[in-house]
């Protein structure tokens, strides 16, 4: 019984810790919501050309730079070099997956899931891992 009171209190009091070292913690770091954020230092990027996959289902991370393309109502600039018919030297084209409705119906152009390019390719540099994980990529097994 005392042993319970004890963790009772120690979880009491860690809380009240907490709660008074101001709120939240994000990975953005201690800015405040409604400051801008710290621009992050310049990186190496991860490979050059092409990075591997790392499992099977894995969308192929971006390997190069995405800031002045724009994806919106008007158009989507990666589609310039990514559809099926564009004309840019070595950009791989948008996989059939990209033509297929949730019922798998196959359009004659990109189906709407798959407009917002960057919902699901990234551009990655090479940085270590914000949080520390187990995962093995297949090419380490
Ligand atoms: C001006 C042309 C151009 C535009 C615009 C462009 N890309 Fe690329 N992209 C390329 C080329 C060329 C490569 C191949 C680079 C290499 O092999 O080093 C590439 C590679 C890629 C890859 C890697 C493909 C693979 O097989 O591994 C992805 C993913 C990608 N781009 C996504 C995007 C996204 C998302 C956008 C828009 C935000 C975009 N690209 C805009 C030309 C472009
Ligand atoms: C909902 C997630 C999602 C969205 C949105 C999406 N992709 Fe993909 N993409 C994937 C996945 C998953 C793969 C790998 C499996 C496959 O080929 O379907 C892939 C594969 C690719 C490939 C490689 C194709 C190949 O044959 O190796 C390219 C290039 C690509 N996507 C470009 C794009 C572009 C450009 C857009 C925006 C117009 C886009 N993707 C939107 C998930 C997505």
């Amino acid at each position: 019984m005392k042993k319970l009171s004890m963790i009772a209190l120690f979880l009491i009091s860690s809380t009240l810790v907490w709660a008074g070292s101001n709120g939240v913690h994000s990975l953005r770091g201690d800015v405040a919501l409604d400051a801008s954020s710290v621009a992050g230092s310049d990186k190496e990027w991860l490979a050059d050309g092409k990075v591997n996959r790392e499992y099977i289902q894995q969308p192929p991370l971006v390997p190069h730079d995405i800031e002045d393309f724009s994806i919106n109502q008007e158009g989507n600039d990666c589609l310039n070099c990514h559809n099926w018919n564009s004309e840019m030297p070595g950009a791989t084209k948008i996989a059939i997956s990209h033509f297929l409705t949730r019922d798998n119906q196959a359009l004659v152009n990109i189906s709407p899931r798959r407009y917002f390019c960057t919902q699901c390719h990234v551009p990655q540099k090479a940085t270590s891992a914000l949080i520390g994980n187990m995962f093995r990529s297949l090419s380490e097994e």
